[in-house]
């Protein structure tokens, strides 16, 4: 197969900008994921390389061929696509069962009896529906359905793969075999993989690539951990990991050929400023990256244990100074209790400063952290 390319694709429906001049390269064989909040454009982009629906402009296409291109006037409909894929819908035949729906695909394809009885068969376990193969759609539960459906797609192996939020109506248990299932598959087949999701977790766990959108933009478009450890905007910092990120609005503040960077009950030396002009920042910390330490008095730099969340594996600790409230994460139990005094030392390699304004990443690299409680 190939590598699709969608270049400055727009989509509007009325008044409403649906997907606002996105582009974005879908490498061959790689696990792309759409992740956004609700309304942000994940579905129409999925449908518009499906076919499904026509952008208002830009260009969609292949190495081989092009889908969609409004300058060309031309717009190639889903089934000359030559996608070799199926697209992920609820959409089951109702006056089929279950195994019937499966095979359907496999006998358009001319597979033979047996292999099909073996796809359904292997295919069946992995979604644990063996027990439903004769029943009609209508009597599945949601969960259910989706699962058949997630079947009908997985048995027919497309090479590209158009998944939109799969495993949403799947219980929490089931939802983490199916993700372990689906990238297990991926790395079988090394089929192309489009998926959508508002679940940063699924995308983080799953993806060779992220595009996390809002409003129809493509905010970030990177490898999962990058994602994660550099994000490119205080957007994109705040929707990807759970518990959130901190943001700490901070001054940038130059004085004597130095730079610090002052949250009030800490400062830290910034190594090179390129950013003359710019005062009002986000110092982004996310809870791992936070080490708390009792202390017995109160100082400007000490912050109070508002409440303490134990949940086995990691504990979170809420603390809060002057209304400004932190998450920090410990690993394992704390004999931390509520109301104490503790000093927060951040991991100086892992902050992230953003503007205020635009909300935007600084690339500034902290030296090392001064005159800890002093405020400035
Ligand atoms: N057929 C349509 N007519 C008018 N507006 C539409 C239509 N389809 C989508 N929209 C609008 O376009 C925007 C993007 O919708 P889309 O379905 O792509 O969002 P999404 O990211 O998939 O959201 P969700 O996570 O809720 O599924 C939304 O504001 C939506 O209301
Ligand atoms: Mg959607």
């Amino acid at each position: 197969m190939a590598t699709i390319y969608l270049e400055n694709v727009v989509k509007r429906y009325g008044d409403v900008l649906a997907v606002d001049n996105l582009s974005l390269e879908i490498k061959d064989g790689s696990f792309t994921t759409l992740l956004g909040p609700s309304g942000c454009g994940k579905t129409t982009t999925l449908r518009m390389i499906a076919g499904l629906e026509e952008p208002t402009s830009g260009t969609i296409k292949t190495d081989h061929q092009v889908f969609y291109s409004s300058q060309d006037g031309l717009f190639l409909p889903p089934g000359k696509r030559n996608l070799g894929l199926v697209f992920q819908s609820y959409a089951l035949w109702p006056h089929m069962t279950v195994w019937d729906n499966i095979a359907f695909g496999l006998k358009v394809k001319k597979m033979d009896p047996g292999s099909i009885k073996k796809t359904i068969t292997h295919i069946s376990e992995l979604l644990q529906i063996e027990q439903l193969l004769q029943r009609y759609p209508s009597e599945l539960s949601g969960s259910q359905q989706q699962r058949v459906a997630l079947a009908r797609v997985l048995a027919s192996k497309p090479e590209i793969l158009l998944l939109d939020e799969p495993l949403s109506n799947l219980d929490a248990k089931l939802r983490m075999d199916m993700r372990a299932e689906l990238k297990r598959l991926h790395h079988e087949t090394g089929a192309t993989v489009i998926y959508v999701t508002h679940d940063q977790l699924e995308a983080l766990t799953m993806s060779t690539m992220v595009a996390v959108m809002n409003e129809g933009i493509v905010r970030q478009y990177a490898p999962p951990l990058d994602i994660y450890f550099n994000p490119a905007d205080t957007f994109v910092a705040d929707f990807v990991g759970n518990p959130k990120i901190n943001l700490i609005p901070a001054k940038l503040q130059a004085q004597d050929g130095q730079t610090h960077i002052d949250m009030g009950f800490l400062r830290l030396r910034v190594q090179d400023n390129p950013y003359p002009g710019v005062e009002n920042i986000v110092v982004g910390i996310r809870p791992e990256h936070i080490k708390l330490s009792r202390v017995s008095q109160a100082s400007p730099s000490t912050f109070q244990v508002f409440s303490i969340l134990p949940a086995g594996a990691e504990t979170y600790v809420r603390i809060v100074r002057d209304n400004l409230y932190l998450t920090v994460r410990i690993d394992g139990l704390t004999d931390l209790k509520s109301d104490e005094l503790v000093k927060v030392t951040f991991d100086l390699d892992l902050v992230r400063v953003f503007e205020q304004k635009s909300g935007n990443r600084l690339s500034l690299s902290i030296a090392n952290a001064v005159l800890e409680g002093h405020v400035g």
